[in-house]
């Protein structure tokens, strides 16, 4: 295949580009231009093999901070993508695509979120990572569900807190630390959606199997789960645990990797309530596909851009969870 003719006319040719030569081609980019992809586990199957380090949340902040790479393809959703900025500002950041966002991220407006604060005089300001810049800049320490409780724990039992965007990880750490922080009522659409009915239906069909979930879900498939964390703790315990079957309450695409790991292993998604569908997936994080991330590579757009003045704000809370981490 004649190279520049690809540069010229991507659009066209990608049509007619096959899956090897589309992977070929993203690899001799990758390599030419000194990037390095980074994919979150629920990034479809074929983006989470061609990445070069696939992760939870906290991990992809942690390489985004040290990688030497010029350019930083981040295939997950825009707070991710917007992190890795903040973290690496002299860095190209790249996205497949600018419209995978965040309902969880989106359920929390930084408007409303300063006005959440202000009502709140000396509170400290715990964000999940899922948070857009401007409400990371309103914050003072950022966690991911993987270091949440470890570091809520090093405040003080009386201290004043605040948490947000996620009820349902906020009350999940409340439970697991014994604090009463102040709560922002937001959640995530795909974990709020697991069906604790089809939950029981599949436990009574498979009681061998061990339940594990992610504590973005409702307290109710929480209190059934054998096993709660973050995805990349999800993933160790499957490689841990004696069980051979686990049922997981989860965005579906953490199972490529679970089964890779563990290919004498069975995982069964847990389904969502309003669908008939076998699955639960996250639809801003299936917006990634490998075409997109050629083009991304090709043109070295979509970029994403921070207003300086917010990640200076922004920088400090995110480093915080670092050090604490
Ligand atoms: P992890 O922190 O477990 O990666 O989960 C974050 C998340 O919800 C990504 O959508
Ligand atoms: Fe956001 Fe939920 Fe999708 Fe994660 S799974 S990116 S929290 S909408």
């Amino acid at each position: 295949m004649d190279i520049n003719s690809i540069k010229i006319t991507a659009n066209s040719d990608l049509l007619q580009m096959d899956k090897n030569t589309l992977i070929a081609e993203i690899k001799r980019l990758k390599k030419e231009k000194n990037a390095v992809i980074m994919a979150h586990y629920y990034q479809m199957g074929d983006i989470q093999d061609i990445a070069d380090n696939i992760g939870d949340s906290l991990a992809l902040a942690q390489w985004a901070a040290k990688t030497d790479a010029d350019i930083i393809v981040l295939c997950g959703v825009h707070f991710m993508g917007e992190t890795a900025k903040i973290l690496s500002p002299q860095k190209k950041v790249l996205v497949p695509d600018m419209a995978a966002g965040c309902s969880l991220a989106d359920s929390c407006p930084a408007d409303e979120f300063e006005a959440f604060v202000k009502a709140h005089p000396d509170h400290t300001v715990i964000s999940y990572v899922n948070t857009t810049a401007a409400v990371k800049a309103l914050t003072d320490v950022v966690v991911t569900s993987t270091n949440a409780k470890k570091i809520v724990d090093q405040f003080p039992k009386d201290a004043k807190l605040i948490f947000g965007p996620d009820r349902n990880l906020g009350n999940y750490i409340n439970s697991v630390t014994g604090r009463e922080m102040v709560l922002w009522d937001g959640a995530c659409h795909v974990h709020e959606q697991f069906s604790l009915e089809k939950l029981v239906k599949l436990k009574s069909e498979h009681p061998d199997a061990e339940i594990l979930a992610h504590p973005e879900c409702k307290r109710p498939l929480l209190l059934m789960a054998d096993f709660i964390g973050s995805t990349q703790a999800l993933l160790n315990y499957t490689i841990s645990s004696e069980k051979k079957k686990f049922l997981v309450a989860t965005e579906s695409g953490i199972l490529h990797e679970m089964q890779k790991k563990n290919p004498d292993k069975e995982f069964i998604p847990v389904p969502p309530n309003d669908s008939t569908c076998a699955c639960n997936e996250c639809n801003f994080m299936r917006l990634n596909t490998l075409e997109k991330l050629y083009q991304c590579l090709l043109t070295e757009s979509p970029e994403i851009l921070v207003d300086e003045d917010i990640r200076e704000r922004a920088v400090k809370p995110i480093l915080k969870m670092l050090e604490m981490s």
